[in-house]
């Protein structure tokens, strides 16, 4: 398949008419992917059972993990669901447009492919103007997962989406860097609390200062890994860059001390070794001693949505630099840092080292 690359630029002039073609290429059926204010997402037709389908070809993705549908206007909820939980209306008046993702009890509308057979639907109303714009364009409700193959981590620039879907997609949109950089919170109004399946953009704090009460997402661990979790698509390895990864969590000393101790180890074997840290703590890795380590650094831990917004592209710059292990300390939970924590603990397949 030959895959057209369209690069929009949202500061000329009646900038949205870049978009025509691709959200008639949506609209009949083809792939599209597009950034979002998250992550790049990959769009079809949620309605054409058959586009949808092309979705979990290009990815690779198991066909037991359901696709969030986005919309452009709220008004387009009631088609998607039935009996619409109390608590939406005021969700979508805090965070909508925004990173939030509601599951919902679904309308015979949606194709069963799209909800992989769960009687729920997620429905995101994106923020990105270009998701909204050509979301609105094409006219119908957009299925879209993020734009990376299965397992990968999730594309923040449309170089990410080049490398995992170049000749599997009609289009890729090139709208710069998705500025969040975690995907959408997926939340669970089905529910009394609502129940948090993935922690995303829209923070724990944020919700309970709507909601009162929400559960889950205290903890980033793996516990939701195992068993048949609510949220399938929660329960693979996931985000994973290609080498090995170990967390090591505990005091900045004792961790970098810990980390250099494994990394000379890794050193005398001839496996090439790479360390996500942070700026408070990569003055504990001295360029001198750590010469023959790739040494990334995430951002201040002062400002996580910075973290947040690094995380999946330095995950794949360790790719490019073809380093075989990665070791990476912890963050703090509070805020988004819990979905760094999160998809840290994903991509290292809950590899970690508590000192
Ligand atoms: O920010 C985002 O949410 C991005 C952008 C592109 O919008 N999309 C995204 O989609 O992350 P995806 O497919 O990579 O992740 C969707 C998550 C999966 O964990 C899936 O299992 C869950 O949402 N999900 C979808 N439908 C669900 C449902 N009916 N019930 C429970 N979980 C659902
Ligand atoms: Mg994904």
């Amino acid at each position: 398949m030959k895959t057209q690359i369209i690069k929009v630029d949202t500061s000329i002039k009646d900038w949205d008419k870049q978009l025509d073609q691709a959200a008639e290429i949506l609209r009949s059926g083809g792939l599209v992917a597009f950034p979002t204010e998250t992550v790049y997402g990959l769009g079809a037709n949620a309605l054409d059972k058959t586009a949808v389908e092309a979705i979990y070809r290009a990815k690779g993705r198991p066909s037991d993990n359901p696709l969030i549908i986005h919309i452009s206007d709220a008004a387009a909820v009631k088609d998607l669901t039935e009996n619409i939980p109390e608590t939406a209306q005021a969700l979508m008046d805090a965070f909508w447009p925004g990173p939030l993702t509601l599951v919902m009890p679904r309308s015979q509308l949606v194709p069963d492919i799209v909800t992989a057979g769960l009687d729920t639907v997620a429905v995101r109303m994106p923020s990105h103007p270009i998701a909204s714009a050509l979301i609105r364009k094409a006219g119908v409700p957009v299925a879209a997962p993020s734009a990376n193959s299965s397992g990968r981590p999730s594309p923040t620039l449309a170089k990410h989406v080049i490398e995992d879907l170049m000749g599997k997609v009609d289009v890729i949109i090139d709208g710069g860097n998705a500025e969040v950089g975690v995907e959408s919170t997926v939340l669970d109004i089905t529910v009394i609390p609502p129940v948090i399946l993935r922690p995303g953009g829209v923070t724990l704090e944020q919700l309970k200062s709507v909601l009162g009460d929400v559960i889950g997402g205290q903890s980033p661990g793996m516990s939701d890994m195992s068993g048949t979790p609510k949220s399938p698509g929660m329960k693979y390895r996931h985000y994973s860059p290609r080498a090995t990864m170990l967390l090591v969590e505990g005091p900045p000393e004792q961790v970098a001390a810990e980390i250099g101790k494994r990394a000379e180890l890794y050193n005398k074997e001839g496996t090439s070794v790479g360390l996500l840290v942070t700026d408070e703590t990569a003055a504990l890795y001295e360029p001198s001693l750590y010469s023959f380590c790739k040494v990334i650094s995430l951002g201040s831990r002062k400002e996580p949505e910075t973290l947040a917004s690094n995380l999946f592209r330095c995950l794949r710059e360790f790719d490019e630099k073809g380093v075989e292990v990665i070791m990476a300390e912890t963050t703090d939970v509070e805020g988004i840092g819990l979905a760094v924590m999160n998809r840290l603990m994903k991509a290292a397949g809950g590899n970690i080292i508590k000192l």
